[in-house]
């Protein structure tokens, strides 16, 4: 297929946006903008991320062995582009804690995030796999709104959505 009739096709396919984060050799937080995930399996909770092999987050994956996935809420369009950037603080004035397992999560511009140890890595073409067990996240019982990307456009749902999620969602 042509390169570029395979892109248009991969961004008929709407997502959320998320972003990957982790800690590098020396404990600074580095991080990227992924829509290239989803879950994989409940038992064991698996979810998986693609990422470019000349990233720089890949390296800190696989040198601390751990991430996490924050998937953003609706009008933070901003922090995907800073994360999609060059960036040499891309941390600098958000609002990121360090877990108790001490990897870098975001608050208040996400709908939920997941903690995971890397479980497996497959190479594919120009990325790389990562499998991920889920050991610990949150998700905002309020039904906040994520933010949507589709066709390289940022947008939220139409409708708005209102349900909360279920129980047992804070970890
Ligand atoms: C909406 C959006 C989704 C993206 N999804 C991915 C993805 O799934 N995997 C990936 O490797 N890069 C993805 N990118 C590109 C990276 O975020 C970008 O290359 C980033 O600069 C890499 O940063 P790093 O080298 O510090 O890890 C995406 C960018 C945008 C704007």
């Amino acid at each position: 297929v042509d390169p570029r009739l395979f892109k248009t096709i991969m961004a008929s396919f709407p997502s959320g946006v998320a972003i990957m984060t982790s800690v590098d050799d020396e404990g600074r937080p580095q991080g990227l903008t992924l829509n290239a995930t989803c879950s994989v399996s409940l038992s064991p909770p698996l979810l998986l991320a693609c990422l470019d092999r000349g990233s720089n987050t890949l390296q800190a994956v696989r040198s601390s062995g751990r991430f996490a996935v924050n998937y953003l809420a609706a009008g933070r369009s901003d922090l995907s582009d800073r994360f999609a950037s060059s960036a040499a603080d891309k941390f600098s004035g958000i609002n990121w804690r360090r877990s108790a397992a001490g990897l870098p999560v975001l608050y208040r511009d996400v709908v939920a995030h997941a903690e995971c140890t890397v479980e497996n890595e497959i190479e594919a073409g120009d990325h790389v796999v990562i499998l991920g067990a889920v050991v610990a996240g949150s998700a905002d019982p309020e039904g906040t709104q994520p933010l949507l990307y589709f066709r390289r456009t940022y947008d939220q749902w139409p409708v708005g959505l209102t349900a909360p999620v279920q129980e047992g969602a804070r970890a």
